[in-house]
Parts: structure tokens; sequence; C-alpha cells
């Protein structure tokens, strides 16, 4: 249990002014890449702790967290807090559904709007229309794009109609806003959605893919971890199961492997050490088959060298 106070210097002073220029910050954008992230993960992780050990201690750090937010920043200077149900550039972390709810709850008792990042958990991808729908959480705001239209360029913000209602007519212009096009594109995306239940594809292919993951878990000892809620299914890879020391360098072979047979794979995670599962739910089993394949043969490659080396 810890003993630490909010205050008690257990987290690093960040003054909003500052909050960029903070080294905790700093060290985060340059790991993560995804400065988009810089403002709310870096609240959630103590100095020496490492961020996966954070994320894992989520709710219990959650209050500490908040304590500290609101001493520095001061709840009521807060309009929003955003949150991927599921973190996708970070990884396919899952949260725990008691994170989420205290989250939600944060923000509901403080006048707080909690937006939903839908863009990469949106559109069934988890098994679910939207993330937030695994944690029983009504947002107040939702952020949409990428499988909304199905690759037309599109995006939309969705939410409580006092709020959207709030924006004056002419109030909200952007160049490409309201494209005709990708309009209609993402109407008929939606009736495909529902139509084809996509929800169930994204659960049987999330299932399918934890099971095979799993099997190569238990014969290589690169993966430490497989992980995912429906479709978002990873895998995490470590030089040592204990410490999960991230394996960069063993990722960035597998991904130049499955390059070579033609298989695209885009990493993930604060250590550059997940491979996830990007495909379209409209992919089908044989594409499925085919590409689990070209993966199999570039761990075995990858794997079979290491222990070769040792
Ligand atoms: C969760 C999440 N939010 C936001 C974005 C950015 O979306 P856009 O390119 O539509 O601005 C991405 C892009 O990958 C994303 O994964």
């Amino acid at each position: 249990m810890t003993t630490e106070q909010p205050g008690s210097g257990g987290f690093p002073a960040v003054r909003p002014r500052r909050l960029r220029q903070h080294p905790v910050l700093r060290d985060l954008a340059r790991e993560t890449q995804v400065s988009a992230h810089d403002f709310i993960l870096p609240l959630f992780v103590r100095p020496g702790r490492s961020i996966k050990k954070e994320i894992a201690s989520m709710p219990g750090n959650f209050q500490l967290s908040t304590d500290r937010l609101v001493e520095e920043v001061g709840a009521d200077r807060l309009a929003a807090a955003i949150l991927e149900p599921v973190q996708g550039e970070g990884g396919f972390v899952v949260p725990p559904a008691a994170f989420v709810q205290g989250v939600a709850a944060y923000c509901r008792e403080r006048g707080i709007l909690l937006i939903a990042d839908e863009i990469q958990t949106g559109f069934y991808r988890t098994g679910r229309r939207f993330g937030v729908e695994h944690f029983d959480v009504t947002p107040d705001l939702m952020a949409l794009a990428k499988s909304i239209a199905d690759g037309l360029p599109l995006a939309a913000v969705i939410g409580r109609s006092d709020l959207m209602d709030a924006i004056p007519p002419g109030g909200l212009g952007t160049t490409y806003g309201g494209n005709p096009v990708a309009c209609a594109a993402a109407l008929a995306v939606i009736e495909v959605l529902e139509r084809e239940s996509a929800g169930a594809r994204a659960r049987a292919l999330g299932a399918r893919l934890l099971e095979r993951f799993r099997a190569w878990q238990a014969m290589w000892e690169l993966i430490g971890d497989v992980r995912g809620l429906g479709a978002m299914v990873a895998m995490e890879l470590v030089t040592d199961r204990r410490t999960r020391e991230p394996a960069a360098e063993a990722t960035n072979v597998i991904v130049a492997e499955a390059l070579r047979e033609g298989l695209v794979l885009v990493k993930a995670g604060a250590g550059k050490n997940i491979v996830r599962f990007l495909g379209p739910l409209a992919i089908t089993d044989d594409e499925l088959a085919e590409g689990l394949q070209i993966l199999e043969r570039a761990f075995s490659r990858v794997c079979t060298a290491v222990s070769g080396s040792r």
C-alpha cells in the first residue's frame, strides 16, 4: 500500500505554464511520439515508476493523480478530459472498468466534460459500437473518424444536444467539413456495419487472434503479454518476462520480416514493442489466415535465431 500523499513530493511539480517543458512530459513525448497525450497521461505517472506499472495500478493512483491535478491546475479550470476507452497508439491498453468509471464520476461531480476519443475504438472495433459501452459510461462528447466512412476522409464530433446546439449557426466551419460524398459513404458504412453484425464479427476475429497469439506466447518467450478487447488484440514483446523490458529491436525485426512477405504492421506502445492487429472488420477468413501465417513465420525466424545464438 502506498503511503504517498498528494503534495508529498510523490509527483513531479507540474505547473500548467511549464507543462510541456516538464522532464517527465518531454521524456514521454519522446518515447511515445504522441504529443496529443502529453497533457493527460503524465499526470498518472510518478517519477521513477514505469508507465506500464502506473497504468496497471490506474484505479489506485487515480486519486493521487486527480488530487495533484486539482492542486496544480484547479478542477474549476478544467474544461474537459479526453480519454481513449482502449489506448490505441499506447499499445491496446484495456483499462480496468473502475478506472474509466472513476474518471467519469470525477468529471461529472466537478462539471468537467468527459470526451471519449473513439477514433480508433469506434465502429465495432472493440466488439461494441463504441468502446465506452464496455464500461457502462456515457461521455458528454465523442470524437469519431477512421472507420466512420471506410477510408473516405471524414471525422465527427457528436454529443449531448445542449453542447452541440451551443454553437451558433455558422459557428463551426472547416475546409473539408461535411463533404457530401464522405457523408454519403458514412451513412452507407453505418448501414452495412449494422446489417452485417460487425460487433459479432469483431468478437469472432478477436477470439481467433487471442487463441493464436496465446499459442505463440506459450512457444516464444519474446511474447510477454497478449491482451485485447474485441478485434483490438495485441502482443507485447519483451526481452525479459519478469521485468517486461520492451523488446523494441526484436519488434522492428518482426515488422520488417512481415513486410518482406507483404504484411504491413504498425507497431505501438511507449516502448515501441507492441504488435497489434489493425485489420479491417471486413477481412475474410482466408486473408486473416494468410496474415497470421506470415506473422508466425516472422516470429519463428526471429525467435529461432535468438535462441540459436544463446
Ligand atoms: C485515438 C486517436 N485519436 C485521434 C487520432 C487522430 O485522428 P485524425 O487523424 O482524424 O485527426 C488518432 C489517429 O491515429 C487516434 O488513433
